[in-house]
């Protein structure tokens, strides 16, 4: 892995533990979804979390989204991250595996597989990288980790206001499609706090994709990590960069039928969760307060953060008088006027 990809790595890590990184003038306006309420005809022990993704049996509809790889530390966080994912069945993605394309003696930094069974493993590339690297040296990718799929990160925000950013769009989409029909894997495009217009989801639609994280604001702020890191940034401008998590949810669900969606972005507890899956998500991820549990408390932290959150979310179920995760998909949530008059 180059010097520079390293310490960028470490660097992120640090200042999201050093720092308030988080949106602070903008939310997910997960808060003006209301979930209709009513007095249950179930019992709460009966309420069954568990659902599939990627052909996986998982024990409730949440991942760890992509944090790290590529060196020590690194490691350490991914093996604590899948021990705790394996201990409750859940999914969980890597960090961007672009260092491993670079170097291959790193692998093991990501290979957890090895050791661990998550419910699901996702992959992770920045989408300048199809440009880069073959369709064999991206099946290698996946094959490389026993992994069940591919994200292809888009975040052109982030990379614009980083010094050392690919900021070579011309031309990514239509790549993407080429790729997503020829891998011999599902390929998910995931945004980290930008968010998926409607726009940009029509366009997805078109292609090959297993499905779309829509990576919305209201949660750790990429833009302004890049400030916080580098003073030779833009990233202050454009701190709050994004459409919220809600609102692409929403959008990107309108049209993208049949495809997969993973609501993430400044999700964070188990009425979170039952909201996002009400809008339409299949899973909801997050990264940020995993980072945090695993620095603080290593697998058990992580474990206790991700079990906290099922059960969380069992209650909203048990609240919306949802037994199972078809039910609380098929509810009927209401929206604020400040969230639709955000919608096109
Ligand atoms: C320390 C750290 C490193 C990250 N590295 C990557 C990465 O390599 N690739 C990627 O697609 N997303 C990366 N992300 C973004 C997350 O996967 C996620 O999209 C984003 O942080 C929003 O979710 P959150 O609000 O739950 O943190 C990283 C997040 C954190 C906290």
């Amino acid at each position: 892995m180059s010097k520079e990809t390293k310490k960028r790595k470490l660097d992120h890590i640090k200042v999201c533990m050093e720092e308030d990184v988080e949106f602070d003038r903008k939310t997910t306006l997960l808060e003006e979804v209301i979930l209709p309420k009513t007095v249950p005809d179930i019992n709460l022990e009966d309420v069954d979390t568990s659902t599939k993704f990627l052909g996986k049996k998982t024990a409730a509809p949440i991942f760890v989204n992509s944090i790290t790889g590529g060196e020590e530390r690194a490691k350490k966080i991914n093996k604590d991250i899948a021990a705790a994912c394996e201990k409750l069945g859940l999914g969980m993605a890597l960090g961007s595996q672009r260092a491993m394309l670079e170097d291959e003696s790193i692998v093991h930094t990501y290979d957890v597989t090895k050791d661990y069974n998550p419910a699901f493993l996702l992959g992770n590339i920045g989408i300048a990288q199809l440009e880069e690297y073959s369709i064999d040296e991206l099946e290698w990718l996946v094959k490389k980790i026993d992994g069940n799929g591919l994200f292809v990160h888009i975040n052109p925000a982030q990379e614009a206001v980083q010094p050392e950013g690919d900021t070579d769009f011309h031309g990514l989409l239509d790549k993407l499609g080429e790729i997503s029909k020829k891998v011999d894997y599902p390929v998910i495009v995931k945004q980290v706090g930008e968010g998926i217009s409607r726009d940009t989801a029509q366009k997805l639609s078109k292609m090959d994709l297993y499905g779309v994280d829509v990576g919305g604001a209201g949660g750790s702020d990429w833009t302004k990590i890049e400030h916080l890191r580098s003073e030779d940034s833009y990233g202050k401008t454009f701190e709050n960069w994004g459409i919220p998590t809600a609102q692409s949810l929403i959008e990107v669900q309108e049209v993208f039928p049949g495809g997969k969606i993973m609501a993430t972005g400044g999700i964070r507890n188990g009425l979170d969760v039952a909201k996002s899956l009400a809008l339409g998500a299949d899973v909801c991820g997050m990264a940020l307060p995993v980072l945090k549990a695993q620095q603080k408390n290593g697998e058990e932290g992580v474990r206790k953060l991700l079990e906290d959150i099922v059960e969380e979310l069992k209650i909203a179920m048990f609240l919306t008088d949802c037994e199972n995760i078809d039910e609380l998909r098929s509810l009927e949530p209401k929206l604020s006027p400040k969230l639709t008059s955000r919608l096109k």
